[in-house]
């Protein structure tokens, strides 16, 4: 049995020294693409863009916040609110599961009332709101940015 197992380490060690199951750099990257295409890349496309967009737009949002500029949070978020999202119904999107969609519609109702403690000038209600917020993206990303990227 000993033996086997030595083996068995002996011949797996060139594949571990590799650092890959890929014999070469080519083929990893295409299958790469190929996992890719199981999530399609039109949602891919669409998701990288509006989170580009989101980057944006968070690390504005947080320094009005810090700075008390209720004005600007009640603008940036009220954009963040009114973005286009995902139609669950339509394409590719289909195949995401109901979960990312209750968490795309949350993020919008949040980044709304958000917009509305700072048009109604409160300051602890904009923390407050703007950590609920953040705490949607963190939600969404922890359950499928993985997936989607490791697709
Ligand atoms: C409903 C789900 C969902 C919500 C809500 C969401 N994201 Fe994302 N986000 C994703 C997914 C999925 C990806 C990975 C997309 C890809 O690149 O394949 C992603 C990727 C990103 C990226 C790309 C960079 C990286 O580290 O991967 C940024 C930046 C980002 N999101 C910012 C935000 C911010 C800021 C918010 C909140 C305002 C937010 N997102 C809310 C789903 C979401």
């Amino acid at each position: 049995m000993r033996t086997l197992l030595l083996l068995a380490a002996l011949v797996a060690a060139p594949a571990f020294a590799q650092g890959s199951i890929f014999p070469d750099k080519n083929l990893k990257k295409a299958a790469k693409q190929l996992e890719a295409s199981s999530v399609s890349q039109e949602v891919r496309d669409f998701l990288k863009l509006k989170m580009k967009a989101h980057s944006k737009e968070m690390q504005e949002l947080s320094v009005a916040v810090a700075t008390v500029r209720l004005i600007d949070v009640q603008r940036l978020a009220q954009d963040i609110a009114n973005e286009p999202r995902l139609d669950p119904s339509v394409g590719p999107a289909v195949k995401l599961p109901p979960r990312y969609f209750e968490l795309q519609d949350e993020g919008k109702k949040r980044a709304q009332a958000l917009s509305e403690a700072a048009k109604a000038n409160e300051m602890s209600g904009t923390l407050e709101k703007y950590g609920q917020v953040v705490e949607n993206c963190m939600a969404c990303h922890a359950a499928f940015r993985a997936q989607v990227m490791a697709k």
